[in-house]
């Protein structure tokens, strides 16, 4: 595949859904076909995103709607960082998968306020930059949680199978709400890796003669 121009993919599912996985997959298989290709990730690893992994990991303590705003601020740090930002990279020439962005957002802090609130606190990422799709793998919650409960010694602050059944909900709700103005791809993630790979790249390569 050549690269006519950089395109910026997101990548989106519950915890546990295979999302970091095929974030890896998809850069090795652009990477491959010759596409400069940057992988990032939310929250990220500036100083914004370290702190909100501490929240995470109980290390720190804040209210759900100050994590929402912190989001808010990793993400647009995340876009305009002047070295490591997302919009640098695309005039650059790199094409950007990110494991999560916005979505993220209107899902997991849509369960405790206002998904409206989000929407709108986040509307200054979205203008700067939408994503050619937003791709959801989607993985029952109960098949995410026992994942999670293999691989971790101990689950972070929204890994419960109750929280999980909502923020599926939740991203479903937003998915409803703004499919009219956003791309987004449903991609059956209880598949083997290598199937979900597949239609992944199936996905980018039709975005690529767009
Ligand atoms: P996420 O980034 O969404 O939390 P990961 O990619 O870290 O998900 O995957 C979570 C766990 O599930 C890991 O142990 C990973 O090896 C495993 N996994 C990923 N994809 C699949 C799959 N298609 N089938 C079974 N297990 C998977
Ligand atoms: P992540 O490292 O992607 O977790 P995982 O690999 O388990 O999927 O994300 C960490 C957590 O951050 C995850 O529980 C989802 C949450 N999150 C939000 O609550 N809001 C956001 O805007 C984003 C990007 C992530």
């Amino acid at each position: 595949m050549n690269s006519a121009r950089p395109l910026f993919i997101a990548l989106e599912g519950i915890d546990g859904s295979g999302k970091s996985t095929q974030c890896r997959l998809l850069t090795e298989n652009l990477r491959k076909s010759g596409v400069d290709v940057y992988g990032t990730f939310e929250p990220t690893d500036g100083q914004v995103g370290t702190f909100i992994r501490s929240i995470l990991r109980n290390k720190a303590k804040a209210d759900n709607r100050t994590i929402a705003g912190l989001f808010v601020a990793d993400r647009l740090d995340h876009l305009l960082n002047d070295e490591t930002g997302i919009v640098r990279k695309l005039e650059w020439g790199q094409t950007v998968v990110t494991d999560r962005y916005y979505f993220s957002s209107y899902a997991y802090h849509g369960t405790h306020m206002d998904m409206e609130w989000v929407i709108q606190a986040n509307s200054m990422s979205a203008s700067i930059l939408r994503p050619d799709a937003n791709i959801f793998i989607d993985v029952s919650p109960e098949v995410c949680m026992q994942r999670i409960v293999a691989g971790r010694e101990s689950p972070e602050l929204y890994e419960t199978l109750d929280n999980l059944l909502k923020v599926r909900a939740k991203y479903m709700e937003a998915f409803d709400k703004l499919g009219p103005i956003e791309n987004i791809v449903m991609i059956n993630g209880d598949q083997p890796r290598e199937q979900i790979a597949a239609d992944i790249w199936q996905v980018v390569t039709s975005l690529q003669g767009h």
